[in-house]
Parts: C-alpha cells; structure tokens; sequence
C-alpha cells in the first residue's frame, strides 16, 4: 500500500457541508489502470470520503452529476434505490443495504489540500518530458 499523499483538491473547492465527486485513476494490485470514482464529504473543516459505489448493486451514487446528498443535507444518498449512508462512517442507515457500508477512503487536509493515501494514482504524463527518447 502506497503511503504517498495525492492531492485531491483544494479544501476550499468543496464548500462546507457539500460533496463533491472525483474520477481517480489507480494502479490495482496487479499494476492496471483502473477507474477509480470516489465522493469527499467536507464538513467545516473535516472531511470524510468513499469509494462512489453502493453497496448494493456497485452502482455509483450520483443518479445526476453531483447529486449525492439527500434532501435534509445530512446523509448521502444513493439515487438507484434510495439507500441513505451516514456521512462521518459511510454506514447505510436505510434502504436495502441497511448495515452495510460505503468503503471509506483515507483523507488528510494538508496545507489546505485534501489529500488520499493508501492508493497508487496514476499522474498525468509530463508531455514535456521527453528527454531520453533515442530517434
Ligand atoms: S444500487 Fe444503491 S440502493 Fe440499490
């Protein structure tokens, strides 16, 4: 497991008491590309993330773009079937996954970044770097 820490985003990039989707790319243990899409909940100046798959059918959460909170604001919200997660464990509260939970992500704020470790993500190439290239 890789301890470096990745940027996310800014802390500020998602306002208090929002969440927000991202579309990661990791290498699995086998070294392949995967997607990997996850949403950060922040909460002043906390944040929780997870894994945007149910628990249920492993569908993402966000039925719309960015859609992930329920009404009341204080519980995510699958829009496939309606199952509620708490937002500080990820548990399912309600709906048919009840007892089961999101797969939560390890999140640091550092110097104002949200940060995730415990993954190896893939970067975006450098495309000036060509040095070494042998015509
Ligand atoms: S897929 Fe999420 S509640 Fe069914």
């Amino acid at each position: 497991m890789s301890d470096v820490a990745y940027v996310i985003c800014e802390l500020n990039d998602i306002q208090s008491q929002r969440a927000k989707g991202f579309d990661l790319a990791i290498l699995d243990e086998a070294g392949q590309q995967i997607n990997f899409p996850i949403v950060i909940v922040r909460w002043g100046k906390q944040v929780f993330g997870y894994t945007n798959s149910c628990p249920h059918h492993g569908t993402r959460l966000d039925w719309e773009r960015e859609a992930f909170l329920d009404p009341s604001g204080l519980r995510l919200m699958c829009g496939k079937h309606g199952a509620l997660f708490e937002l500080g464990t990820g548990r399912c509260s309600s709906g048919p996954c009840k007892g089961e939970n999101l797969s939560p992500l390890n999140l640091q704020v550092i110097d104002g970044d949200i940060c995730i470790t415990g993954v190896t993500m893939v970067e975006e190439e450098d495309e000036d770097d060509e040095d070494g290239l042998v015509a």
